[in-house]
């Protein structure tokens, strides 16, 4: 069997000695008798490939479009894209907990709330962090803050298009990481006044990419050792982060009862003794704030814009509806406007910021999913990219159709509302692993689109940003290919509706 398999980045060859060790890894494969393409029963390579060329939505996605539902993606890992088995993985109180594929992503000393595998770890800490970010905490202490920065924001899009052209990826990157470092430092970057991110946002980039990597690549850790600043900075920059993050630390402990984030955090832990959150789990979880809810929500951002510009009649009336709002309107007049939510949501569906698989360890004694047998310690993982483009779900599934989110003028129901579709959209993930930052991230999404499409009537899409601009890379987040998406009130549109 000396047969080569080749894909875009890796070639190899088989030797004889290879043969029985294949052979053995197919015989005992927990995974062998799935659907699938044939090397996936030997070697993780090819999806390993896709991982790193920015590719692996994609690859699984076309793997269930060939195979199935239910699909074999390495010896160790099954893809499932069949929504019972969906809600059965991710339900309350599921056993198929989080793979330590999440441990190993964390270059953290400590394990913090995304990355907490036990329940008994995880469900104390989820709760002492959704007290601090649930939305009437957020109502209440923060949406005055979110308001000025996203004006602000919008303003220096606004000067920068009708100047020349304005990079909303940039901004909206820069609005969400302003945002979110505030709540976690307690303090803000003022990233937004000087158009740039500080150093200790480039650095907690950097340690994320480098984490991304080195997961898929782990003797890359090694390059920690490599005695080059630059080098160093990326595949060492823990005790930098861990450095500034102290900032974090001092400002909670000093500040109880104030508007800081953390400072509650510690104060509902002593008060209710539940657990301990010691500094450098606050280190950790403010690092975790601000990873988690910048890029997520700059890219949703992003995705939204390009889409609503490329159709002229649609943003048209997203406009006429936003001009509406009274002056001084509150997250709670945003409620209110079906197209601008039906935007955001079909935003969500379409250019799901996390679309990746959300890997799940099957429990002990192992599982019926989708009609087969999956082996307990296999990982199944599902991904929001597939279920959102499903068409046994959604009509016409790849266009950008915010009206399928509106109940019909004759009083039909919304096409997003039957309950295969409701099952299916999951943007913020499920169950008691989903996004505890649900409600600041849409408290965003919903000032900076009223905002944007107030202040900015009539802009258009750059020269330069094009669909092949925009088309994704995805390292677990998506982002567009150029990572720029340029706006202006110059020139002519380039796209027609
Ligand atoms: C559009 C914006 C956002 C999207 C699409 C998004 C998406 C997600 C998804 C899909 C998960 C589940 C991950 C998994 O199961 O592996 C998640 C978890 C999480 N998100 Fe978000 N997120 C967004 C914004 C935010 C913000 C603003 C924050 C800041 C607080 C945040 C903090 C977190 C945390 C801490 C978790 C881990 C929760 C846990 O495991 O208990 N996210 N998010």
């Amino acid at each position: 069997m000396a047969e080569t398999i080749s894909c875009a980045c890796c070639t190899f060859r088989c030797s004889r000695s290879e043969d029985i060790q294949f052979t053995y890894i197919a015989a005992t494969s927990p995974t062998s008798n799935l659907p699938g393409p044939w090397y996936t029963r030997f070697t993780h390579l090819r999806l390993k490939c896709a991982v790193m060329t920015g590719q692996r939505i994609f690859y699984i996605d076309s793997l269930h479009k060939k195979y199935g539902p239910i699909v074999r993606l390495s010896p160790t890992e099954v893809g499932v894209a069949d929504l019972d088995a969906f809600r059965e993985i991710h339900k309350i109180g599921t056993k198929y907990l989080k793979s330590d594929w999440y441990q190993q992503l964390a270059n953290f000393p400590k394990a913090g709330i995304f990355t907490m595998i036990d329940p008994r770890e995880h469900g104390p800490r989820r709760k002492l962090l959704s007290r601090s970010f649930s939305r009437s905490y957020l109502l209440e202490h923060w949406e005055s803050t979110v308001r000025e920065k996203v004006a602000l924001c919008v303003a220096q899009i606004k000067k920068d298009a009708t100047r020349d052209v304005a990079d909303v990826y940039h901004w909206w990157m820069l609005l969400a990481s302003d945002v979110t470092a505030h709540l976690a430092f307690g303090e803000s970057f003022n990233m937004l006044q000087t158009g740039q991110a500080n150093q200790f946002i480039r650095v907690l980039k950097k340690l994320t990419m480098a984490a991304g990597i080195m997961v898929e690549l782990p003797l890359l850790r090694l390059f920690r050792f490599v005695p080059i600043p630059a080098v160093q900075e990326i595949f060492n920059c823990n005790e930098y982060i861990f450095r500034g993050a102290d900032r974090a630390v001092q400002l909670a402990r000093s500040r109880p009862g104030e508007k800081n984030v953390f400072a509650k955090v510690i104060e509902d832990c002593e008060k209710e003794g539940e657990g301990t959150i010691d500094d450098m789990d606050v280190r950790i979880e403010a690092s975790n704030v601000i990873i988690a809810g910048t890029d997520t929500t700059g890219v949703t951002l992003t995705y939204l814009t390009w889409a609503v510009l490329q159709r002229p009649q649609l943003q048209k009336a997203l406009e006429d509806e936003v001009s509406k709002l009274p002056e001084g309107f509150t997250e709670n007049d945003l409620l209110d406007l079906p197209l601008m939510n039906a935007v955001i949501e079909e935003t969500h569906r379409l250019y799901c910021a996390a679309p990746s698989s959300l890997p799940r360890v099957v429990p002990q004694g192992g599982s019926q999913i989708g009609g087969h047998y999956i082996p307990q310690g296999t990982t199944v993982s599902t991904q929001a990219y597939t279920f959102h483009r499903d068409a046994n779900i959604w009509s016409d599934p790849l266009t950008f159709n915010p009206y399928r989110w509106i109940p019909t003028k004759e009083g039909g129901s919304a096409e997003a509302s039957t309950p295969d579709a409701k099952t299916a959209f999951h943007p913020f993930g499920v169950g008691a692993r989903s996004c505890v930052g649900i409600h600041l991230a849409r408290m965003e999404l919903r000032y900076a689109t009223a905002f944007f499409f107030r202040e900015c009537k009539g802009v258009k899409l750059g020269k330069k940003t094009t669909p092949q601009t925009m088309e994704f890379e995805n390292f677990f987040l998506i982002a567009p290919t150029a990572h720029r998406c340029e706006i202006t009130f110059r020139g002519e549109n380039m796209l027609g509706e």
